[in-house]
């Protein structure tokens, strides 16, 4: 049999996504074309222009052009654009589930109803399901720069669409608002029935992990790489198989790890962490999954079993149906017997 190379195994094994921020699937292509219909102006000259303007030293430079970028976002038609955009491309990464931020601040902030984006949003995700075969959930992050009554105001808008958001999340400028601000907030969200998650520990200490996981309850931290920092984490993290979601090509960009070969991945695994790989902004930070994926793989030298391992595990730590996850993991552990020489 055909020995097939680390890349190929990577793009043919099924994934899911857990760390995706669908305003950081802006692509500038897409950006200036509905700037130019909702007859808003670009600060850059063009999509190149734009692109030189991707260098980040860290968090906060990149959020001020994200947010920037999100605000050509108007109509329904946009944010089904732009989420649309997003699935056609990650259906050829063979991303076969996947779990959507959205920061509804962003754009109700603006004067744009949190119904226009929400069924533009989850529009495009029916027709995901329909006509990709590619399965979704939405988890609605809170903007945690912002005071802790919009975010409760977020949560009420939120109410009508239950049954479209399956989570809570926490994302934006970290350091100085801790998970703590949030705890009453989510603690209403987790009465009216909702999962949460959080941000925490990409630039945050290793005690904004704690926060979100005492005081948030959250079933997953996203990023934590700061956990390594704080021994007794490490071991709670993983006795209880909290799962981080990592994601490489953002953690060089946001310049939170100097180099790949660096990276804290396998420390993380062979502590016995349940960790998977993620995209976080991709259109901003240079690749989509299967560019995090091969990058790190290629800096740290993965196998084929660390990597079958890493989408196992993106499957266990998913909000998936018991029954869908074990099927997911059948179909993975099948194309390993079939690709692993
Ligand atoms: N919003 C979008 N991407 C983010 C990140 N990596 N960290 C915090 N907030 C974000
Ligand atoms: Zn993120």
């Amino acid at each position: 049999m055909n020995q097939i190379s680390i890349n190929e195994f990577i793009a043919g094994i099924p994934k899911a996504e857990l760390h995706l921020h669908i305003e950081g699937t802006f692509e500038p292509e897409l950006m200036f074309k509905i700037a130019h219909r909702n007859n808003i102006p670009i600060n850059y000259s063009s999509v190149d222009d734009l692109k030189k303007a991707y260098n980040f030293n860290n968090l906060q430079e990149f959020l001020d052009i994200y947010y920037a970028g999100a605000s050509v976002l108007i109509k329904e038609q946009d944010f089904y654009d732009l989420t649309w955009a997003y699935l056609t491309k990650v259906h050829k990464h063979n991303i076969v589930h996947t779990e959507i931020f959205f920061d509804p601040q962003t754009h109700t902030d603006r004067g744009v109803s949190f119904e226009t984006v929400i069924h533009g949003i989850h529009n495009a995700l029916e027709d995901g399901k329909e006509k990709l075969g590619i399965s979704s959930q939405l988890i609605m992050c809170f903007l945690r720069h912002l005071d802790k009554e919009s975010a409760v105001k977020t949560l009420t808008q939120a109410l009508p669409y239950k049954k479209w958001i399956t989570a809570v999340g926490l994302d934006s400028s970290e350091l100085g608002n801790p998970p703590s601000k949030f705890e009453r907030v989510f603690s209403k969200a987790i009465d009216e029935g909702f999962i949460t998650v959080a941000h925490a520990g990409e630039e945050g200490p290793a005690d904004y992990i704690w926060e979100a996981v005492n005081l948030l309850k959250v079933s997953r931290i996203d990023h934590g790489n700061r956990s390594l920092d704080d021994d007794q984490l490490i071991k709670f993290l993983a006795e209880k198989q909290i799962p981080l979601t990592i994601c490489p090509l953002s953690n060089i960009k946001l310049k939170v790890v100097d180099d790949l070969k660096n990276h804290p991945l396998l420390e993380l695994m062979d502590a016995g962490l349940m960790v998977t790989i993620n995209s976080d902004d991709p259109a901003y930070f240079g690749g989509y999954m299967n560019e995090n994926y091969s990058r790190i793989a290629s800096a740290l030298k993965l196998s084929k079993k660390q990597i079958t391992e890493l989408t196992i595990n993106s499957f266990k730590s998913s909000f998936l149906p018991n029954s869908d996850k074990e099927k997911m993991i059948r179909k993975i552990e099948e194309y390993y017997q079939k690709n692993n020489n």
